[in-house]
């Protein structure tokens, strides 16, 4: 059937991926879900716990003590399809997108008892299809049967600038080089640890995006969902 597939969006950080999967669920009346805000989640939650070390380290066990306390939700979708994002039932939106949780989130998210927690939850999110989900290990260790599995890459200084126009709009300043040291860092603790690593699945399409806006890359990626429905 054409209704309610699955579609897992994997790749790099700042690739354009929650961009996207929002806009496909909203084009779709599909639901969206960014599974790296669970993880951000977990990552503030640490941080608020005194789980935090500094310079990208954390005390494990008190990670893996935290799990029990840390419930996550998401709002309903705005006009935009954001979601907003509840820890514990308090909006931490804004605050999961600082460079202070970028820059201990590998660390959290390569840890087995947090990605074990997260992607049970994410499972149960997406069990009835209908869902968009984006995130590193979507389309090969959380819905393995995707009908629609995409891998966005674009080149690092790309991705960097992106970034820092984001950060920039949302009022925080950081430097271009410290958003793009905490990318390179990010990618390559995602793609190297032992656990659901970051790698393409086989089955996966490529989208490089380097030279496509948001709504450039929207109809791309909608004429790949209609050639994949069509049968
Ligand atoms: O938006 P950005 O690409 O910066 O990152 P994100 O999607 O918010 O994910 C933050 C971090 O969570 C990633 O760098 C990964 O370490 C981790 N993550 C993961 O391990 N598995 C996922 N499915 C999603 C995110
Ligand atoms: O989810 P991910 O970390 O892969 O990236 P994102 O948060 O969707 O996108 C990072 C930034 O790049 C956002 O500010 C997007 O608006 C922007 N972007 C862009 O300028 N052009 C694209 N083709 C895709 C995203």
């Amino acid at each position: 059937s054409t209704q309610h597939i699955t579609i897992a969006i994997d790749g790099f950080s700042s690739c354009g991926k929650s961009t996207l999967a929002k806009a496909l669920a909203k084009k779709m009346n599909y639901t969206f879900i960014d599974s790296g805000a669970m993880y951000r989640c977990v990552a503030l939650y640490a941080i608020q716990n005194g789980c935090a070390l500094g310079a990208h380290k954390i005390n494990l066990t008190c990670v893996v003590n935290s799990l029990p306390q840390i419930h996550i939700q998401f709002g309903e979708a705005d006009e935009l399809g954001n979601r907003p994002v509840l820890l514990n039932g308090e909006d931490v939106s804004h605050a999961i997108r600082q460079l202070e949780v970028a820059n201990i989130v590998s660390e959290v998210a390569a840890i087995r008892e947090v990605r074990e927690f997260l992607v049970e939850q994410q499972q149960e999110l997406g069990k009835n299809g209908g869902v968009v989900m984006d995130g590193r290990d979507i389309g090969t260790v959380v819905f393995p049967h995707a009908e629609l599995k995409l891998f966005i890459t674009a080149k690092p200084e790309i991705r960097a600038q992106r970034r820092f126009l984001e950060l920039q709009a949302k009022g925080e300043i950081n430097s271009l080089g410290e958003i793009l040291e905490n990318l390179k860092h990010r990618d390559r603790i995602d793609s190297t640890r032992a656990i659901s690593p970051l790698t393409q699945a086989k089955d996966a399409l490529v989208v490089d995006n380097s030279e496509m806006s948001e709504t450039e890359q929207l109809e791309y990626v909608m004429n790949l969902v209609k050639n994949h429905t069509r049968a």
